[in-house]
């Protein structure tokens, strides 16, 4: 199947269809071309048991920046032991990081717009790029819920940034679905959930969210520009 060709035919049909359902005829159609970007948020665990549980042959990986919590770490190690599945971690590249921090310092992303979204794209953006080379589907945990940006979103998209068409199974599910689907099948999920943290990426990046406050106002919080750092952005 070509890639942008049947898209908009896809796209319909794939609407009405479960999470479980929609990873099934993706892996189906485009076999050994699905991946998956996790980066162990509580969706991205629900997706994780989907691919496990259901055998579904789809390849896990995640974007380790270098600055992520050791709660999360950790999380990683357990999901692998409990799903018994490898989940492909991809690295920034050494030689950018080593400019970066000479350039701006160990901690520049607090010092400008510009220094972050040059962090983000070193750390996260870049490593995407190449973890997406070669396939045809990126699956990811976005949920509509989760900005204004993401509620204008479709299930399967065209990602022109990646050249790639993007799954977002869990769009149309909500928080508190999200949650009881985690509590009934025991998924494993991160401690910092519990604390506060809602939206979780790199340790200095985040921060707990108080009640009432957005679910992404933790990200990036000194910042008033958009919470994307370019992963998703438009
Ligand atoms: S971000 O753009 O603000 O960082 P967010 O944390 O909401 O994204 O996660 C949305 C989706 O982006 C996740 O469900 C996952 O598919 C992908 N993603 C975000 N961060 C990572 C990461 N570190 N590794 C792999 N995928 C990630
Ligand atoms: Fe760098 Fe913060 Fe972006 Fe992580 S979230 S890549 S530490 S700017």
């Amino acid at each position: 199947m070509s890639l942008k060709k049947n898209l908009l035919e896809l796209s319909e049909k794939i609407e009405s269809l479960s999470p479980v359902e929609g990873l099934g005829l993706l892996a189906d159609l485009f076999p050994g071309k699905v991946v998956f970007s996790t980066s162990l948020g509580q969706e991205d665990q629900v997706i994780t048991q989907l691919i496990a549980d259901y055998h579904l042959p789809i390849h896990i990986f995640t974007l380790d920046t270098g600055r992520l919590f050791s709660e999360t770490l950790d999380l990683l190690a357990r999901t692998e032991s409990r799903y018994k599945k490898r989940i492909q971690v991809y690295y920034p590249d050494r030689e950018d990081i080593e400019d970066l921090v000479q350039k701006q310092g160990i901690n520049g992303f607090y010092d400008s717009v510009e220094n972050r979204k040059s962090c983000c794209y070193i750390r996260k953006v870049a490593p995407l790029k190449r973890a997406l080379q070669g396939n045809s589907i990126w699956i990811t945990g976005l949920r509509g819920e989760q900005s204004a940006n993401r509620s204008s979103m479709k299930k399967l998209e065209w990602d022109e940034a990646n050249q790639i068409i993007k799954y977002n199974p869990l769009l149309d599910w909500s928080f508190d679905e999200m949650l009881a689907y985690i509590s009934a099948h025991n998924i494993p999920y991160n401690p910092l959930h519990d604390k506060g943290f809602i939206s979780i990426g790199c340790a200095p990046c985040t921060r707990a969210i108080l009640p009432g406050e957005d679910a992404r106002a933790g990200r990036w919080w000194w910042e008033d520009s958009k919470k994307e750092c370019g992963l998703h952005a438009k």
